[in-house]
């Protein structure tokens, strides 16, 4: 029996409020639609493990954790998610499609946490084995945005939500600086329009670049 396709790794990142939830969970509803069998996770989470190690990360608790426990909790959330279920998926011809992934850590602890990158870097190859995502989609706002978007909603605001305009603008910043050096694997979009014409721009792009591995068809296909 042959080995089935290996399956395809999309990542979705950008900062507080802008809706990449919303867009991750879309995607997987076309992708399912057009016949493929699809996870659709996030991270810190996404394992058993990883839920318990979110909860250490994002309680608001008065004793915050050091900057370097938090990268190395954020990392070993990841490195139990690409054991356990990514890379899985991945050998099983699935397409895995992430709510954050590397590029949160270098953009949060790296750029607005102001950890060496360097070191950064070298704890993601340990922990992810090197896997990278195929596509990385950005959704872009204006820090004030997002942050006003976030405090609309309904949920308690996290520990990281609660960072000054000036953490999530090194955040913005140093996602900008991520994207510009690999713009074959990112896709940047800006997350203004309705939730319905970002996720069409985003399904525009995502089939030009996945053309030969999308069912005949698939291209057309619509969100439910
Ligand atoms: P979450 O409530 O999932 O927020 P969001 O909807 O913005 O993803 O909280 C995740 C928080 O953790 C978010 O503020 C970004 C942060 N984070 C890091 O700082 N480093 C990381 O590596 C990851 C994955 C997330």
């Amino acid at each position: 029996m042959s080995e089935p396709k290996r399956g395809r790794f999309i990542t979705f990142e950008g900062g507080e409020g802008t809706g990449k939830s919303t867009q991750a969970h879309l995607l997987g509803v076309r992708l399912r639609a057009a016949g493929l069998d699809v996870i659709v996770t996030r991270e810190p989470g996404g394992t058993r493990a990883g839920e318990k190690i979110r909860s250490i990360l994002l309680d608001p608790g008065d004793d915050p954790i050091a900057f370097e426990t938090e990268a190395l909790l954020m990392s070993a959330a990841r490195a139990e998610h690409v054991a356990k279920v990514i890379e899985p998926a991945l050998a099983r011809g699935e397409w895995v499609i992430s709510d954050r992934y590397v590029d949160s850590t270098y953009a949060y602890q790296g750029g607005a946490r102001g950890l060496s990158l360097t070191a950064l870097r070298r704890i993601q190859s340990f922990a992810t084995h090197d896997l990278m995502p195929d596509m990385t989609i950005l959704l872009e706002l204006a820090v004030k945005d997002g942050l006003e978007r976030r405090n609309r909603l309904p949920t308690t605001t996290n520990r990281l939500d609660a960072e000054a305009v000036a953490f999530h603008e090194r955040v913005r910043s140093e996602y900008d600086s991520l994207a510009k050096r690999d713009p074959e694997r990112w896709f940047r979009v800006s997350a203004t329009p309705t939730v319905e014409i970002i996720a069409d721009q985003i399904w525009r792009e995502f089939s030009r670049r996945f053309r030969d591995w999308l069912p005949a068809g698939a291209t057309t296909s619509q969100a439910n």
